[in-house]
């Protein structure tokens, strides 16, 4: 079992308060820290250390680009 965290939690992760860089996507929390796309935890205008599951929508790309992530966590709520 993945441990669970909460949103205020997950906020910390946002490339300033903590080393590790993470977001969540539909309800798991992602490491991101080792990309270079979330340098500072910056992406094309988005921001880690939140839910981006709507955020999707406007990305280029597909959710296929987690596949090659850790789940580190799951979303409360
Ligand atoms: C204006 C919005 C966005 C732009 C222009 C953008 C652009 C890109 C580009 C060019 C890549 C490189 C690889 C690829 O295309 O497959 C990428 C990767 C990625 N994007 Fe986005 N993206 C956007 C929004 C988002 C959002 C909202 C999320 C999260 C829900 C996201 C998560 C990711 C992840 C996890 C990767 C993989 C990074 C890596 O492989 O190191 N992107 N994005």
């Amino acid at each position: 079992m993945k441990k669970t965290i909460s949103k205020q939690q997950l906020a910390l992760y946002n490339g300033t308060d903590k080393d590790e860089i993470w977001i969540a996507y539909k309800g798991k929390v992602y490491d991101v820290t080792h990309s270079r796309l979330w340098r500072n935890g910056q992406h094309y205008l988005h921001w880690a250390g939140q839910d981006l599951t709507e955020e999707l929508a406007d990305a280029p790309h597909t959710e296929k680009v987690f596949e090659k992530f850790a789940v580190v966590a799951v979303l409360e709520g």
